[in-house]
């Protein structure tokens, strides 16, 4: 199978989605945060206090270059990059970009308590949450080969939409 990119917002499901396709669909998965963290031996909160946001895309970049050379990947994008025109050019040469949303008070459920991620410090709030959302939206879809909506259907039901319609595009 061809690589498939999740995108989206943080808490909008990229890394459970990830591990779902992964079991059912036998493929191997890159979680772009976790192997910058797992190179530069810091956490992502870490990376940002130390050496700043523009460091951290840098690092995407890269990695979105390098993971052109896998196959059958799920590669998981931090929610972030996106926001660089870049890394969305690398996004769309590695594969099928797909992008999954949440309404602000599902992604609010999920992160209100882990504190591993930068952007929405002191502001873990639904009213936030949506301004942020509503910011970044244009980038998100305009990004986006598929849109898939998350909100009250579990991860396994996630994935056989994904793979369904991914499969019927490619007809
Ligand atoms: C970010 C999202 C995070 C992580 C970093 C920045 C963002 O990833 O890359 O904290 O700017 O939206 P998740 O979407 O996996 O939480």
């Amino acid at each position: 199978m061809d690589n498939i990119i999740l995108i989206g917002f943080m808490g909008t499901g990229k890394s459970t989605v990830s591990e779902c396709l992964s079991r059912m669909y036998a493929m191997r998965i890159v979680e772009m945060d976790q192997v910058i963290a797992e190179r530069e031996g810091m956490s992502i909160p870490e990376i940002f206090a130390a050496y700043g946001e523009e460091y951290f895309r840098n690092l995407e970049t890269r990695l979105l270059v390098e993971a052109q050379s896998e196959r059958n990947t799920v590669i998981s994008c931090g929610g972030g990059a996106v926001l660089r025109e870049r890394n969305v050019a690398e996004m769309k040469k590695n594969g099928k970009v797909v992008l999954l949303t949440a309404s602000p008070e599902v992604v609010y459920e999920r992160v209100k308590d882990s504190d591993d991620r930068p952007v929405l410090n002191g502001r873990k709030n639904v009213k936030e949450i949506a301004d942020l959302m509503e910011q970044r939206r244009e980038k998100y879809e305009a990004a986006a080969d598929l849109v898939i909506h998350t909100d009250h259907k579990t991860a396994p039901e996630i994935c056989e939409e994904l793979i369904r319609r991914l499969k019927r595009m490619e007809e």
